[in-house]
């Protein structure tokens, strides 16, 4: 990991563009189109390679974007004020957490817009506030696994016996959102905060609920119109309180991902237009400004249905946003940078095309400055590295502006020898759970050395896997253990993966064009683990391993990677219920070139997803 201790010269000079001029910050390449912005985390002690508190960071921040989003700060988990001596059963109060407040501080001194993200989720929402006495009864893991796993303390679900009453719920929202309004304005935040992402991603078409709804304990004791009323309060509570304070009005977006996806699309526009006996719609009371996409991307998905979406999105609300974009790097050799630069170069120009066609596009928000604190920081999918230079695809989202090129990717010599890994013979340190464990217990807080020792630990066990084509797909982590193995002393594990996109990620983009046989041995507690091609956003099963037993199965399967690709990851998913996280093993894995398809001209490209990050389970801790 690299820690940004580079001199402040390096980034306040204007990015240098490809013919030496100087070229301005994005700010102000975008000024009159829409806002640029990022989202940050504040420094704690120990976790050095946040944002807000490190000058280096807080520099580049203010030099290239105008609008800042807290990354966790100002989310539900950390200010909603259950233990407050103000609250009662059907009064929750917003209690901001010092974090959230020395970042406000920090936008009102550098005169910096922020986005306010986020009122209501299901994630990283304290359990307490669905429960009456704000007491939560959990169903109990079993013992057995929460020794090997603490974390799965975590994911426990609420048994319904002490969920509160619909109408409780709702006075806990309502009071909430008119309380944290209340102190925005009070605290003279009212003026900063343009947009306010009111709900977060209440649509799950998996969860199978009739309506295509996520299943979350807001939809289980409210109902469907939590979000309704979510907007009705929110839009209340500014109309009140801005009146008051004579400050403006934020914008009131729903925010939601995968929103490219003709399925979630229709599932909005019901949301928004759902009527009951009660109250009118979401757009017939003009409740909403504005439709957020997240956009969490990869270099190979599809830009047009993008846009497509955007449009749609335009014509239903006053603004769209991009409000968390990064874009995850398939390819993991030399061309790597270059794919994803020229997707941000072609996803700019898109948008600046919907621009020009009247779409009222007002921000584009990055989620994050620099790859080393990404929440998938091994997909390095932003725009600065760690040490604060310029990726190329700062020069894509540059010259979408200035219609430069980025020229042709380079040519790159193909292995097609056979691979085995067994794992052996690297550098194993055991660092992740222990460290993680620790913090989540709270029982015993890392101190700063320890804290530091694990960031540099994790981040160089991640960099050997790396080079093998070993990543971490999505949100968790991967390492090398030796408490079990089927050759040798070691094998590759994956004890956290946070949700069933998540898992381990090999790049065999070397391979494109070519059939295949991958093999080897798989050892999981959860009952199925995939080993899935993903070919730009077409997944093909290789192999499917019954798995459950305290035993490794052995797993072997065949697949022709189709020739038009620029990157083939393959990634091995553990198949179980949701709120499970079964850790998975791998050893032995090889692979042999079958043949290669039938006209197959040759194309030079590799990838792989990879990376954890902002670590959203951990308790914000209170300052000195
Ligand atoms: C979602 C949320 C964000 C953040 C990202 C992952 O997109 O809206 O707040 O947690 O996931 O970092």
């Amino acid at each position: 990991m690299v820690n940004c201790n580079c001199v402040l010269s390096e980034v306040t000079t204007d990015y240098v563009g490809k013919e030496g001029r100087k070229i301005m910050a994005l700010k102000d390449l975008y000024e009159n189109l829409f806002r640029i912005g990022t989202a940050g985390e504040r420094i704690r002690e120990g976790w050095t390679n946040h944002e807000i508190g490190n000058p280096q960071k807080e520099a580049l921040i203010l030099q290239e974007f105008n609008s800042f989003t807290c990354a966790n700060e100002l989310k539900p988990a950390y200010n909603m004020g259950f233990a407050d001596p103000s609250a009662r059963e059907d009064y929750l109060p917003f209690a901001i957490n010092p974090q959230a407040k020395a970042m406000l501080d920090w936008a009102k001194e550098n005169h910096m817009s922020v986005r306010g993200h986020v009122m209501v989720w299901h994630s990283q929402c304290p359990r307490e506030i669905f429960c009456k006495n704000y007491e939560p009864v959990t169903f109990p893991t079993d013992p057995a696994v929460l020794e090997k796993n603490p974390m799965m303390k975590f994911f426990e679900k609420l048994n319904p016996v002490c969920y509160v009453d619909r109408k409780t719920l709702l006075a806990r929202l309502k009071s909430y959102i008119f309380s944290l309004m209340e102190y925005m304005y009070q605290n003279g935040y009212g003026e900063l905060i343009y947009a306010w992402d009111v709900v977060n991603e209440a649509i799950e078409p998996a969860d199978q609920m009739p309506d295509g709804l996520r299943n979350s304990y807001w939809y289980q004791i409210i109902g469907g119109d939590f979000i309704y009323w979510a907007f009705r309060y929110a839009k209340d509570a500014v109309e009140q309180h801005s009146v008051q304070y004579h400050g403006r009005k934020p914008s009131l977006f729903y925010n939601d991902y995968n929103e490219w996806m003709p399925e979630r699309i229709g599932i909005l526009e019901k949301i928004l237009h759902a009527a009951t006996e009660d109250h009118g719609s979401i757009l017939g009371e003009d409740l909403i400004d504005g439709i957020g996409m997240q956009g969490h991307l990869s270099d190979n998905n599809d830009l047009e249905e993008y846009l497509q979406a955007l449009r749609t999105y335009a014509s239903w609300v006053r603004e769209v946003q991009i409000t968390e974009l990064d874009v995850k790097c398939t390819c993991t050799n030399a061309n790597g940078e270059y794919y994803q630069a020229l997707f941000y170069q072609q996803l700019f120009t898109k948008l600046l095309e919907a621009k020009r066609e009247g779409i009222n596009l007002t921000a584009v928000i990055f989620w994050g400055l620099t790859d080393d604190n990404s929440w998938i920081r091994g997909a390095n999918p932003l725009l600065f590295r760690g040490d604060l230079s310029a990726k190329k695809s700062y020069d894509g989202v540059v010259y979408a502006l200035t219609g430069e090129s980025l020229g042709e990717p380079a040519q790159i010599l193909l292995d097609l020898s056979d691979r085995r890994y067994d794992f052996e013979n690297l550098l194993v340190e055991e660092v992740q759970e222990e460290s993680l464990v620790k913090e989540i217990r709270g029982e015993d807080p890392l101190d700063d050395s320890e804290k530091k020792q694990f960031l540099e630990k994790a981040a160089m066990q991640e960099k050997q896997l790396e080079r093998l084509g070993f990543r971490m797909r999505g949100f968790g982590d991967i390492g090398l253990t030796k408490k079990l193995c089927h050759t040798g002393t070691t094998c590759l594990a994956n004890e956290h993966h946070f949700g069933d996109w998540c898992g381990i990620s090999y790049d065999a983009s070397d391979f494109i064009g070519q059939t295949i046989e991958m093999s080897g041995w798989v050892y999981c507690t959860g009952p199925k683990v995939d080993l899935i091609g993903d070919f730009a956003g077409e997944f093909q099963t290789v192999a499917s391993m019954e798995t459950g037993k305290p035993e490794w199965v052995f797993f072997q399967g065949q697949i022709s990677i189709p020739m038009e690709l620029h990157s083939a990851v393959f990634v091995f998913l553990v198949r179980e219920e949701e709120g499970n996280m079964s850790p998975l093993y791998l050893d032995e894995f090889r692979i042999h070139l079958l043949g290669q398809m039938e006209g197959f001209e040759g194309k030079h490209h590799t990838a792989a997803i990879r990376g954890a990050g902002h670590l959203p389970f951990l308790q914000v801790v209170e300052e000195e």
